[in-house]
């Protein structure tokens, strides 16, 4: 971005560096006292909201005010709030779903994560096990509300996800894939009722495949999906011509990601393929949205926060593949937000 004339940051250069935190939590805070959705019927004034919501009403006429000056509200001459179509995105019924992410990220105990940057940085360790002393993969088997807002939200990143892949990525070659960390199956759930004479098989722990039956039953589609449990740490079935990768490689570090691979790629078919579906960080490439690079630079330092995870730019991932003996060739950008892409590789 550039600066002006005299060679002084503007205020919008500026303001989102020094204050994106405040503005997060201005519209964070609207949305979990419940004014998104208490305005999706009408606009209210303060005081209708404050007593729709039980807040100070001193305090929350504000609030209101920074969330009208941010762009998420707007007030007419009475004095009645309503939603602008950026605020919308908060409602609990917004496809959008900001919601449930910020539910997520305010969270007492990832909020504390990123007050632990500077440490993380400084020593490599990740935020997360620095201020808690164990992963979130390990804290939110203690903590059911964060356990809870995280499913939410990683449920709100796959609506936006899902339609993108199904749409952008063409599945007609394959005759049977394996989704590698498919969770409950939705992701799966959906490629097959896309792509009606493919085959399936969803492999998860047996935690992550608990709910995976009904997944794929209501989605009429078990009929040509089977559910396999296990660790991709120790095996990955064999035999199947696509093996499928869902924002899987950044929750780990290079070591754990060449292991997973390794596994796919000793039981990969004959001319199969294995597919990442994932971020990847910008460098420099022509006609990048900058938003959209800077997306995905925060998914990176969020992996840095809460995971021992990461983002990984093309060539990352080129490095990636080739130690398990892979080789990329084809990069189909799909259209989703935060330089989304679908990375197909062959065995080398
Ligand atoms: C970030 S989620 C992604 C889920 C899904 N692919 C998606 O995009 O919505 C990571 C998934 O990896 C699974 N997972 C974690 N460790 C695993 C392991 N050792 N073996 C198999 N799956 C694992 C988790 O259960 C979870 O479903």
């Amino acid at each position: 971005m550039s600066s002006s004339s005299t060679d002084q940051p503007t205020p919008a250069e500026y303001l989102p560096v020094l204050f994106g935190f405040a503005i997060n939590q201005i519209g964070g805070v609207t949305s979990r006292l419940g004014i998104p959705d208490a305005l999706a019927a009408s606009a209210l004034t303060a005081d209708e909201l404050a007593t729709a919501t039980g807040a100070h009403a001193g305090f929350l006429l504000r609030l209101l005010r920074a969330a009208t000056t941010a762009g998420l509200l707007a007030v007419d001459a009475q004095g009645r709030f309503s939603l602008t179509v950026l605020g919308g995105m908060y409602r609990s019924d917004s496809p959008v779903q900001a919601a449930p992410l910020d539910a997520m990220h305010a969270a007492p105990a990832v909020w504390q994560a990123w007050g632990a940057l500077e440490e993380s940085v400084r020593t490599g360790k990740p935020a997360f096990n620095l201020v808690h002393g164990k992963g979130l993969f390990d804290h939110l088997g203690g903590d059911p509300e964060l356990a809870g807002r995280f499913h939410a939200a990683m449920g709100a990143g796959s609506a936006v996800q899902l339609p993108a892949i199904t749409r952008g990525f063409d599945f007609t070659g394959f005759g049977h894939v394996i989704d590698v960390g498919g969770g409950n199956g939705t992701h799966l759930a959906a490629i097959l009722a896309a792509n009606p004479a493919l085959r399936g098989t969803v492999f998860d722990t047996a935690d992550g495949v608990l709910e995976a039956p009904g997944v794929l039953k209501d989605a009429g589609v078990a009929d040509r999906c089977e559910i396999t449990a296990g660790s991709f740490f120790d095996s990955v079935p064999a035999g199947a011509d696509g093996y499928l990768l869902k924002n899987i490689l950044h929750d780990w570090d290079d070591a754990s990601s060449k292991k997973i691979l390794d596994n796919i790629r000793s039981g990969l078919a004959r001319n199969g393929r294995v597919v990442v579906f994932s971020s990847v960080l910008s460098e420099g490439r022509q006609n990048e949205d900058p938003l959209e690079a800077l997306g995905a630079a925060i998914f990176d330092i969020e992996m840095m926060v809460v995971t021992t995870g990461r983002e990984r730019t093309l060539t990352e991932f080129e490095q990636l593949f080739a130690a398990s003996g892979l080789r990329l060739t084809k990069v189909t950008p799909l259209p989703c937000p935060f330089l989304y892409y679908a990375l197909e590789a062959v065995a080398a």
